[in-house]
């Protein structure tokens, strides 16, 4: 039942950028990604730059429109910078837009084939929260650098700062709509609840929330998906829908193995992350146990930690990436546990309020 459309893996996450070829150097100087390929005006292509950036398995795609009327300009005056396309490759591009459309997926772009002396390359879109996309995207047959209209750029030598892969994307809808999308994932593409999160696990006095984490049957790919809860003030899921101007992704968690070598280089680049209270390290090591990581270089660097009963991990969250208060990232290493570090959920949105706070937001 839930093989109606099998996902290999995270493709390529699109960002809608107001300038990409600044962006692009944040996310190789910030972020430690290489500028594999490129698109633009010195390609033939006259409607929109696009800048491919990768780390690890990690593939970012960064899209600036050359014009007003283009719908990234469009997007970008909206949204902001923001994540406007969730590329998941599969095997069979028509079939998963056959199979997820049969089943109340909107489609947004039907099923498409470009080709060029690399081989075919086919790709198709449905809608899903807000204006984001989730596209379809079957490369089997391409053997070219990203797509057809790109050119090669540096090759991906180096291994950045450690990111590997995508661990999971968290996405923010507006109050009442988690329990539609994750639906939606269900029935369009036979995704399976993971773990569900209410206001009673997820609370402080501001910031309740309610999540449930859609996961594919592989579980190589997990969407949590937040709604804001009754809370006494505004929480921070409000604070996103109201500057992303409507639900959008909130923050894409990377996989490191070794995340105190990658925050250190991440922060000696510039990146700012929540600042969590000195207090949280006191008794660390007996609220999650023994760890192999030195608790010392863990408060030094702002490192969370939470065990379950399969193991432990290690998670950090940066500062917003934008100016609007919207997208960020989270950087974590698994020992084990397979979950989403809940007992860091206080400290972490408490640290997040304080943030709000100073944005006179809360
Ligand atoms: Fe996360």
């Amino acid at each position: 039942m839930s093989n109606f459309c099998p996902i290999k893996r995270f493709d390529h996450l699109e960002f809608y950028v107001g300038n990409a070829k600044q962006a692009a150097l944040f996310y190789s100087k910030g972020f430690g990604f290489t500028n594999t390929a490129y698109r633009g005006l010195e390609t033939g292509y006259r409607k929109a730059t696009s800048y491919v950036m990768e780390q690890g398995d990690i593939c970012l795609v960064l899209s600036t429109g050359l014009s007003p009327d283009h719908e990234i300009a469009q997007s970008v005056l909206q949204h902001g910078d923001a994540i406007a396309v969730i590329a998941l490759e599969v095997a069979d591009a028509a079939s998963a837009y056959r199979e997820s459309t049969a089943r109340g997926a909107v489609g947004a772009i039907p099923p498409t084939e470009e080709e060029d002396e690399s081989g075919v390359f086919r790709y198709c879109a449905i809608h899903a929260y807000g204006d984001t996309l989730i596209k379809f995207v079957e490369r089997s047959n391409y053997t070219g650098s990203f797509a057809p209209g790109f050119e090669p750029r540096q090759a991906s030598q180096s291994n950045g700062v450690g990111l590997k892969a995508i661990d999971h994307l968290v996405a923010n809808v507006e109050l009442g709509a988690m329990n539609r999308w994750a639906q939606f994932f269900s029935d369009t593409m036979g995704f399976d609840l993971l773990v569900h999160f209410d206001e009673q696990t997820i609370s402080t006095d501001y910031s309740a929330l309610k999540s449930k984490v859609m996961q594919d049957s592989t579980g190589k790919i997990k969407l949590p998906i937040n709604e804001p809860a009754q809370g006494k003030g505004k929480s921070q899921i409000e604070e996103y829908l109201e500057y992303n101007c409507g639900p959008g992704i909130q923050h894409v968690a990377y996989a490191t193995n070794n995340i105190i070598e990658t925050v250190s280089q991440l922060r000696a680049s510039g990146i700012e992350f929540l600042r969590i209270p000195k207090t949280y390290y006191h008794n660390l090591e007996k609220r999650v146990g023994k760890i192999d990581e030195p608790i010392e270089k863990l408060a030094e660097l702002g490192i969370l930690v939470d065990r379950d009963q399969d193991g432990y991990l290690l998670q950090i969250f940066t500062q917003p990436v934008e100016d609007r208060p919207t997208l960020f990232f989270e950087v974590i290493e698994r020992h084990g546990s397979q979950s989403f570090g809940e007992g860091n959920f206080k400290d972490l949105f408490e640290a997040i309020e304080r943030e709000q706070a100073q944005r006179g937001n809360l």
